[in-house]
């Protein structure tokens, strides 16, 4: 069974550039096979590790229910064959993971419908890898919608702000209340400038947070991004890699 890690929080706070980096970190420490699970409607998980995406969850599976409609069934195939086989072709083979995105689904009531594909297989798929990266999506919904199911290890990740604090703090509280199959929960504060992010982080243990770490607000992640390189591409000594590798190195025991 894969070790999976999640990241949550709200929208640009980092989920996708860290997502990605502990993708690079596992691969360049563990050499093990990683299953990256872009769970955003609004995907860019890909662009973070530099792949392209040719197909998502949500493009798919209108196209396989018209198969499913039509009565063309391939070779009297079930319904659930089909569907495995059409994501399996939606996984993009990268050098040390695969990745599988969710992408916007098409239609009304379409989005549980993604979601609960992807959880399922997320769980299906994760006995072929060693871990499993997912990248959530901003809002808080798809927590209750459990897209987050037997979640290892779960970092929520916040700005430096108070407010950025509280709304992890929302988040955090959700994960515990929806009862989550999640092993570890912890806050990571990123782009800290400096002098307040003592503060932030007496604010957010006096919340009850547990707090992973610090991840200064880094010119080489923005100079990356303002050049459209993946996160791969950011310096090894960097001082958002140094920091977050930190972490992970602290955390990551199974
Ligand atoms: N530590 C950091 N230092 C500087 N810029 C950062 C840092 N972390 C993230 N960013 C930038 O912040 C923006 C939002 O990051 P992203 O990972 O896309 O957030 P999210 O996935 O939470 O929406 C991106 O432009 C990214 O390059
Ligand atoms: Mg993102």
């Amino acid at each position: 069974m894969a070790y999976v890690i999640a990241f949550s929080g709200k929208g640009g706070t980092g989920k996708t550039t860290l997502a990605g980096l502990a993708i690079r970190y596992i691969i360049e420490r563990t050499g093990k096979l990683v299953l990256a699970v872009d769970a955003d409607s609004n995907s860019c998980l890909n662009l973070a590790v530099g792949v392209d995406l040719h197909a998502t969850i949500g493009s798919i599976r209108e196209t396989a229910l018209e198969t499913i409609r039509s009565g063309s069934r391939p070779g009297g195939l079930s319904t659930e064959e089909i569907f495995d086989y059409q994501i399996k072709q939606t996984l993009v083979e990268a050098k040390g993971f695969d990745l599988l995105a969710m992408g916007r689904p098409e239609g009304q009531g379409c989005y549980c419908a993604a979601n609960n594909i992807i959880r399922k297989y997320t769980d299906k798929l994760a006995d072929d890898y060693s871990y499993v990266v997912i990248d959530n999506e901003a809002g808080m919904e798809h927590l209750s919608r459990r897209t987050s199911s037997g979640v290892d290890i779960m970092f929520t990740v916040s700005d430096s702000t108070v407010k950025g604090i509280k709304t992890a703090k929302r988040i955090d509280d959700l994960i515990k209340e929806l009862a989550l199959q999640t092993g570890k929960r912890f806050l990571i504060i990123n782009r800290a400038k400096g002098a307040e992010s003592q503060k932030l982080k007496d604010y957010a243990a006096s919340l009850g947070l547990t707090v992973a770490g610090v991840i200064p607000d880094d010119e080489a992640v923005f100079n990356t991004d303002l050049n459209g390189r993946p996160v791969v591409e950011i310096p090894q000594d960097a001082p958002s890699v140094k920091a977050f590798y930190a972490i992970l190195d602290k955390e990551l025991k199974a």
